[in-house]
């Protein structure tokens, strides 16, 4: 039987996926379209991605997914540095990617942005799967029933209220913040959203 552990990194990549979907989508119709800038959504957007991928997600998967492979076994070695890489740059990325949607809302700035925004989209897409794709057959086949179970546990006390935190329940929070203020093709039908 397939891992649980799998599926719930899955499924946190596909809300990733979709925020960064939505990212994407808004530069289009700014650029493209002459859409005028939602700024609450795109500050919400980037508040989402420092809160979670940032903040836990990618922690998670350095301290316990790439740690655990790494002690069974050398065959990911690579892999696993070029992904642990990934993380690393993740934060300043995100910080310029702030920088610039700042100097968009109060400069006007808006092609540099609008790069950065669709740039920062495809690399994260681009690392979810090679995670899904490359390194989880690898894990499936170097990793045991215990060591899934210590990754299991890791991702789902990210919903433990034991410890006083709900990084979860926070970006569900901003989750929904985000499909409340999208436009009708992505969030809820206007006028429904919260
Ligand atoms: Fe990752
Ligand atoms: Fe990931």
């Amino acid at each position: 039987m397939r891992p649980e552990a799998i599926q719930i990194i899955k499924d946190e990549h596909f809300a990733i996926a979709a925020v960064m979907y939505c990212l994407r989508h808004l530069v289009r119709q700014m650029r493209d379209h002459g859409e005028a800038p939602n700024f609450p959504l795109l500050h919400a957007i980037l508040d989402y991605i420092v809160s979670y991928p940032d903040r836990w997600h990618h922690p998670k998967e350095n301290d316990y997914l790439f740690a655990a492979i790494r002690e069974r076994s050398d065959i990911a070695n690579a892999l696993i540095e070029r992904l642990e890489q990934d993380h690393r740059d993740g934060h300043p990325r995100i910080e310029d990617l702030k920088t610039r949607l700042n100097a968009f809302e109060r400069a006007g700035e808006a092609a540099p942005f609008y790069a950065a925004a669709e740039a920062y989209a495809q690399t994260e897409w681009d690392h979810m799967r090679r995670e899904e794709d490359e390194l989880m057959p690898l894990a499936e086949r170097v990793l045991t029933a215990e060591d899934w179970q210590r990754i299991h546990d890791a991702f789902r006390e990210n919903d433990n209220p034991l410890y006083g935190i709900k990084p979860k329940e926070d970006a569900e929070r901003l989750y929904q913040r985000i499909l409340a203020l999208a436009p009708a093709p992505i969030g809820y039908a206007s006028g429904k959203g919260r």
